[in-house]
């Protein structure tokens, strides 16, 4: 298959703030009801206390809509992404099709408000109900709260739900969290910020730890396990069961990443495999947009033993009317603000009825289908491996090692995925600290065709044999994408360069 150079375009493209001139309006803004300022008298906005009142008028952009459309539309084309090209090498941060039809659906509910009283919104509460019942049933679990932002604040919810089940009861001395290296980082990250001493195990040559590994971590302080299977390897541990009556032998309680549940829909369940817990994010199974590009939802799962302890307040229904149950006194508390996001209840909702049970399973074979068959075409270019011996197909993705061929190129792989913006590619390394060394970590999902994949593939080849006849070409790229190369250092402590905030940009424009 022939590769394809891809040229990104380059606009020289001011911010918003400085594009539009004074004057300008996007949005005409009705004038105040006459009838309101006579109800609220003629000195109503002497009302308002001093401080509450502007001095100026708000540094906004003055702006009008065509020229905004354009602004976006020419910084989107400055950009890789799901929309324009096959992106599947955001790996454990998957970037799957999200379906139009599913935005347009979650526009419908745009004009409800979150205040708005119960009777109003049981349109929306009876889709947060139902979709309750679909992760219940995709989990095997007893409850669930979709009011979390994110994978990282599901898990902070769960890890918050094991301290309040062992606080309940009394057992105050557990303050260890148990997690494994190739576990997405947040199962180290949510249990340390809550407090907990994290022991983190690394794996054998098999590519996960050895029982023996973890019965040496846990004692009577161990408060609980909590584990990505598959991990970020795309490999599934076969001994997590023996892994949770281990933890549950010491009194702990076991909690399941499962943001990896691409290659497990309708084929396996946390509930099966022992768990108490476990999380879902929407924006990576589920087909809404990612926390990157758009605003992204966990589900947190819990057996009927830890259903009082979830975020309050969950949705009830008492045969006719849904209602925010509050009357949960052992709840955590909330987690966010509100019922949570409630557009991406929406199209995970619409996607999930689209596909149905058999549609869900299938998207879990086609995954795994894709995954494997990508894995063997990688492994046919010089140069790149696939740690770990496990003499199984891997689940939902795969960590790559170019070390191989940075040993023998004196190239880094960090200047290979550099190279591969070029092809209209990028890929995700690794989390750190990189145990796979070189990494580079692919999931091309149900998403995507053979041809896609082929190309893809075919890309990674010819980066290969670039890096061995021609590294220079390698070195000094990318050469089609609108900014060149950022060198962390360089860059990051430079302001002259790059700034990140609106204020950091007015301070350093007026020095
Ligand atoms: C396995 C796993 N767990 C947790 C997370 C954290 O989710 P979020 O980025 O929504 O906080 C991710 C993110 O991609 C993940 O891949």
């Amino acid at each position: 298959m022939s590769t394809r150079q891809f040229h990104q375009a380059r606009w020289n493209e001011p911010l918003l703030c400085d594009l539009g001139s004074v004057g300008e309006r996007g949005v005409l803004i009705p004038p105040f009801e006459a009838e309101n300022s006579e109800a609220l008298g003629a000195e109503w906005s002497a009302r308002l206390p001093a401080q509450m009142r502007r001095k100026n008028r708000p540094a906004l952009p003055e702006i009008s809509q065509v020229e905004i459309m354009r602004h976006y539309l020419r910084l989107s084309q400055e950009n890789l992404g799901a929309g324009l090209v096959a992106d599947f090498g955001m790996a454990t941060s998957t970037m799957k099709y999200n379906p139009p039809v599913n935005e347009h659906l979650a526009r419908k509910i745009a004009a409800l408000h979150p205040l708005q009283a119960e009777s109003t919104v049981q349109g929306i509460l009876e889709i947060i109900y139902r979709l309750e019942g679909f992760f219940k049933e995709i989990s095997g679990m007893d409850a669930v709260s979709l009011q979390p932002r994110a994978g990282s604040q599901a898990i902070y919810a769960n890890i918050a739900i094991m301290r309040a089940y062992h606080a309940k009861r009394d057992d105050f001395q557990r303050d260890e969290i148990i997690t494994t290296i190739f576990s997405h980082p947040t199962d180290a990250a949510a249990p340390s910020t809550a407090g907990f001493k994290v022991i983190t195990l690394y794996p054998e040559a098999n590519g996960y730890p050895s029982l023996e590994a973890l019965k040496a971590a846990v004692s009577e302080r161990t408060a609980g396990m909590l584990i990505t299977n598959p991990d970020d390897t795309g490999i599934y541990n076969p001994h997590v069961r023996e892994f949770v009556e281990i933890i549950h032998a010491a009194g702990g309680l076991c909690a399941y990443d499962q943001a990896n549940a691409n290659g497990l829909l309708g084929i396996a369940r946390a509930r099966e495999a022992g768990f108490d817990l476990c999380h879902f994010n929407l924006h990576k199974t589920f087909s809404t947009p990612h926390a990157s590009g758009g605003p992204a939802s966990g589900a947190s799962c819990v057996t009927a033993a830890l259903a009082p302890f979830l975020p309050a307040p969950t949705v009830g229904f008492d045969g006719k009317n849904y209602f925010l149950d509050y009357n949960q006194p052992d709840s955590i508390g909330k987690v966010g603000s509100f019922y949570g996001v409630t557009a991406n209840f929406v199209r995970a909702y619409a996607w999930i009825m689209a596909l149905g049970p058999q549609g869900l399973r299938e998207v879990s074979e086609i995954a795994v289908l894709n995954n494997n068959y990508l894995l063997k075409k990688i492994l046919e270019i010089p140069g790149v491996s696939a740690p770990f011996e496990t003499g199984h197909p891997r689940i939902d993705q795969v960590r790559y090692s170019w070390e191989k061929l940075a040993r023998e190129t004196n190239l880094s792989v960090i200047e290979l995925a550099n190279r591969a913006a070029d092809y209209a590619m990028h890929f995700f390394l690794s989390h750190h600290p990189h145990v796979v060394p070189e990494p580079a970590t692919l999931e091309p999902t149900e998403s995507y065709s053979k041809r896609d994949i082929d190309a893809y593939a075919a890309a990674w080849a010819q980066i290969a044999d670039e890096a061995y006849h021609q590294p220079e070409l390698v070195r000094e790229a990318p050469h089609n994408a609108p900014i060149h190369k950022m060198n962390g250092r360089e860059y990051l402590s430079n302001p002259q360069k790059w700034v990140l905030t609106w204020h950091g940009r007015n301070k350093w424009k007026s020095e």
